[in-house]
């Protein structure tokens, strides 16, 4: 039989042949995950991968086979961190076999997810529901699937900022806004934060940050100064961002005293759950997590404690028409019809972006297959971790614990009696570069007080005990060999 193909498609002539390498690179998938915790976390990109992607781009093709095999020795091969379960560095998470195969297929069907009455469109909305019903948020509340914390952080926030304004904002802009909006947040707030507040127009004076207390926790009560000074001196006070885990410490804020704060005062709360928010699974912390039921809007990711591969994130909103006001535009092409494909939701009207992908999928599969608890006990077993963590590190001579552990973050550093804080912060620099550098493991690092700290952020279901053992260990060996060998460098 002679096949009607048109000369252009991109469609293999032998698909058996196409399906045969898929299989392999699902088994070789597979095999990594399996496999992973015997090579070493990461390494430096060799030489000759770092030369062999500076290729010009392909005028003609090359078959699958010797591509794959491509895909194999330069990027299969070469350990690049977070499936490790010894890597702690960021808040990145680890991603899950069932993701894997959620991604693969949401490939195929390929799906533009901004908008319609498609199967995928109830997916994403199902998923919304869901995390509705996680996170206390009612039913009728809308939300959105994006790439991460820092879109949902900038949709929540420009929602509040929007609702808020003395003046449509769509119409006249900030600069038509009559008072300078303000927009309040702790000195832990992440940078995501600053990034929305100046790509909203505001610009950095916008945004207060409000000392915090020694446990890295907003000083509601300054918060409260604050917004009264800014009134009297002709300002707007518009937007309360609270942190449910901050990313140098894990702190909380007192979410239920900034709603309680935020209703007196009429501001919009925006909470920051990125990784914190998913402690609501787990009852061992779940009550630290109090208060972010009450948001006007709430943004988490599903790639950090949620364990889905990269990249996923939500956002939810109380008020749907306060979430669409800075995102709500439709132009004849888009206008729904009363049936046919055009009938469904328009999720492009609750972000920025018209074409989305399908990474509802990976997130319904996993949820579907593990089931919450699963996932509530993944995250209890990371705060465990880090409490032995702390512990072991507390029981140190030579290791000094740098902030409070309240959930899965442990800042610490190498510094015996006797070494200065001066001295500490180069030494620390050293052997965090030289830790990640040999692939044990894989902290990354912060300042506390202003100190250089070697940081543990445990969103990762594949770390075990031991792992954090191995870290101790090796923390303290290399903490010595340097300073040993920085005393004989000052002798001779
Ligand atoms: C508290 C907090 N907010 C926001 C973000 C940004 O999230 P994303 O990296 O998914 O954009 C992070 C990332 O670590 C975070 O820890």
């Amino acid at each position: 039989v002679t096949a009607d193909r048109s000369p252009t498609t991109l469609d293999p002539d032998d698909w058996e042949a196409l399906a045969a390498v898929g299989h392999r690179a699902l088994d070789d998938a597979m095999e990594l995950l399996e496999g992973v915790a015997e090579g070493p976390v990461w390494r430096v990109p060799p030489a000759e991968v770092q030369r062999a992607l500076t290729a010009p781009v392909p005028r003609t093709g090359t078959s699958l086979e010797a591509v794959y095999d491509d895909v194999r020795r330069l990027i299969l091969a070469n350990p690049h961190g977070n499936i490790h379960p010894r890597f702690w560095g960021w808040v990145n998470g680890t991603g899950t076999p069932v993701g894997v195969l959620g991604d693969m297929l949401a490939a195929a069907v390929n799906p533009n997810v901004g908008g319609g009455n498609t199967v995928p469109a109830l997916v994403e909305q199902q998923v919304i529901d869901w995390m509705k019903a996680l996170m206390g948020f009612p039913p009728g509340a809308s939300g959105l699937l994006g790439t991460g914390g820092s879109m949902a952080n900038f949709i929540g926030i420009a929602s509040g900022v929007y609702a808020k304004a003395e003046v449509d904002l769509r119409d006249a802009g900030i600069a038509g806004a009559p008072r300078r909006m303000m927009v309040y947040a702790s000195s832990q707030v992440h940078s995501s934060v600053d990034r929305a507040v100046r790509l909203l127009g505001l610009g950095a004076q916008s945004l207060r940050r409000i000392p915090v207390d020694e446990e890295f926790r907003i000083d509601t009560a300054a918060l409260r100064l604050a917004i009264e000074e800014d009134r009297s001196a002709g300002r707007h006070p518009a937007v309360i961002v609270g942190t449910a885990g901050t990313v140098n410490t894990g702190a909380f804020d007192d979410v239920e005293g900034l709603a309680d704060l935020a209703t007196v005062e009429d501001l919009w709360l925006h909470v920051d759950g990125a990784f914190g928010a998913m402690a609501r699974l787990a009852p061992e912390v779940r009550a630290l997590t109090t208060g972010v039921d009450r948001a006007d809007s709430l943004a988490f990711d599903l790639h950090k404690w949620l364990y889905v591969p990269y990249d996923a994130g939500c956002v939810l909103v109380r008020d749907p028409d306060a979430h669409r006001l800075p995102f709500d535009v439709t132009p004849p092409y888009l206008a729904p019809l009363t049936g046919g494909i055009s009938a469904g939701t328009w999720f492009s009207n609750y972000g920025i972006e018209l074409s989305r992908g399908f990474r509802a999928l990976k997130v319904w599969m996993s949820l579907r297959v593990h089931g919450t608890d699963a996932y509530a006990a993944a995250i209890a077993a990371n705060v465990a971790q880090a409490r032995y963590l702390a512990e072991r590190i507390a029981a140190q001579a030579d290791l000094e614990l740098l902030a409070p552990v309240p959930l899965n973050i442990v800042c610490f550093r190498y510094r015996p009696s006797g070494l200065s804080d001066e001295a500490a912060d180069p030494l620390n620099r050293g052997l965090l570069i030289r830790l990640q550098e040999e692939g044990t493991a894989l902290p990354s690092h912060t300042l506390v007080h202003g100190r250089f700290a070697i940081r543990v952020a445990i969103t990762n279901h594949r770390s075990r005990y031991p792992d954090f053992d191995l870290l101790v260990e090796r923390v303290i060996q290399l903490g010595r060999e340097i300073a040993s060998s920085e005393r004989s460098t000052v002798a001779s």
